[in-house]
């Protein structure tokens, strides 16, 4: 069996039930211990289609909580940790740094501290297959001018984010406990990923989400920060490659060669949803559109390189950010009560804070 952190997260979730899908048809279904604080973006109603399935052990706590992490590799025996858990968004890091700090650097040390206590104790081929997946971001990264070269493995690591930095320093933790104690560990660099049950803060459910509610759509400054998008399912299927093939010890950057401009996305969503789901008013949700104040410190633009696990893993993504994106939407559309039920009194009250109360 596995072991997930942060499975009832937007990635995570995703990772978990395509887990099943994907390896039922190989080999069985292989079982999941779903480790998840259950902050605001961890969402039970995700996993709901997995209740009373025996191969999902769902565990409510902190992964930095030793105690409660040792017990669970002791009891459960995984052969591998998929860590997806973190705090992920960088407007909050940006307003409340500590939890970045708190989770995705502490909780990972703490994490890591478990995962080699455990893994000395294993012995023959268990301790040779054991792995520790880190889930990371291109982010880390730092900025890239427009005609830089797309970020490959060997990029320096230059966070300007709170949310970055503490994912950077992860990423570095993650290297040493390999480098230092030899614990057989993996890092993926993923870019922006979008797709189903993703939580309406960031850009493309939050701007789905507004549209239809007939609000502002509020792009930060001129809207032409380039993200390299993925759709969420080829994220999944890149980390089985990884866990299953990754040379241990590696960096593997993965991202989907789909480079947009933060506007022409809004447009594009408006533009799907004129379709299936034309305003009242036979105009266009384009006019929703509006320019707030801009994020500090924002990035202008991300890039990755995915040539290392293309070639050396064969993994390609499936969709197309046109296929995705008309995806996203439709899920969107067939889920408003999944939507209604995430957008709790505290999710308005950081969509008054950070929008100034004006497209809450
Ligand atoms: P998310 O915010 O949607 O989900 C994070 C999950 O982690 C939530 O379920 C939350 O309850 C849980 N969690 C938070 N703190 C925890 C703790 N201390 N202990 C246990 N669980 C905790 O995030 P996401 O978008 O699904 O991202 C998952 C991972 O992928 C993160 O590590 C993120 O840095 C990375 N990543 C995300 C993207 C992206 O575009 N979203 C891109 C590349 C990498
Ligand atoms: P986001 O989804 O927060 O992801 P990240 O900051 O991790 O890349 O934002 C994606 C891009 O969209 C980023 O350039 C910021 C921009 N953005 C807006 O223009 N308006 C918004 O309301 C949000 C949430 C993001």
């Amino acid at each position: 069996m596995i072991l997930v952190t942060g499975g009832a997260g937007f990635i995570g979730a995703n990772f978990v039930l395509d887990w099943f899908k994907a390896t039922s048809e190989t080999k069985g279904a292989e079982p999941v211990v779903n480790l998840d604080k259950l902050t605001y973006a961890g969402n039970p109603e995700t996993l709901s289609s997995l209740q009373g399935d025996a191969r999902h052990v769902f565990v409510e706590g902190d992964i930095g909580d030793s105690a409660l992490v040792s017990r669970l590799l002791v009891q459960h025996k995984p052969r591998a940790i998929i860590h997806f858990a973190a705090e992920s968004h960088v407007d909050r890091s940006i307003h409340s740094p500590e939890a970045f700090i708190e989770t995705n650097v502490m909780g990972t040390f703490r994490l890591l501290d478990a995962a080699l206590n455990y893994w000395k104790g294993l012995a023959g081929d268990a301790k040779a297959a054991f792995r520790f997946l880190h889930i990371s971001t291109d982010e880390v990264y730092g900025s890239l001018s427009a005609d830089a070269p797309a970020f490959t493995e060997t990029h320096p690591h230059q966070p300007n984010s709170p949310y970055s930095a503490s994912k950077a320093a992860a990423d570095h933790l993650v290297r040493a406990y390999h480098h230092t104690y030899g614990l057989p560990v993996l890092t993926t660099n993923c870019s922006n990923n979008y797709g189903p049950y993703h939580f309406p803060e960031k850009l493309i459910p939050l701007m789905i989400v507004n549209a239809l509610a007939g609000k502002a759509l509020p792009v930060y400054g001129d809207g032409l920060q380039i993200r390299d998008w993925l759709y969420v399912t080829d994220h999944c299927a890149a980390l089985r490659c990884v866990l299953h093939d990754g040379r241990v010890g590696e960096v593997y950057n993965i991202g989907g060669n789909n480079e947009r401009a933060n506007i022409d996305i809004v447009k594009d969503i408006c533009a799907l949803l004129d379709q299936l789901r034309p305003r009242e008013d036979g105009k266009s949700y384009a006019l929703q559109i509006t320019h707030v104040t801009d994020r500090p410190g924002h990035d202008r633009r991300y890039a990755i390189n995915a040539a290392k696990i293309e070639c050396e893993l064969g993994w390609k993504p499936a969709e197309t950010f046109e296929t995705g994106l008309r995806k996203t939407v439709e899920w969107v559309l067939a889920n408003p009560q999944w939507i209604a039920n995430v957008q709790s009194g505290a999710y308005r009250e950081w969509i008054s804070k950070n929008y100034n109360g004006t497209h809450a």
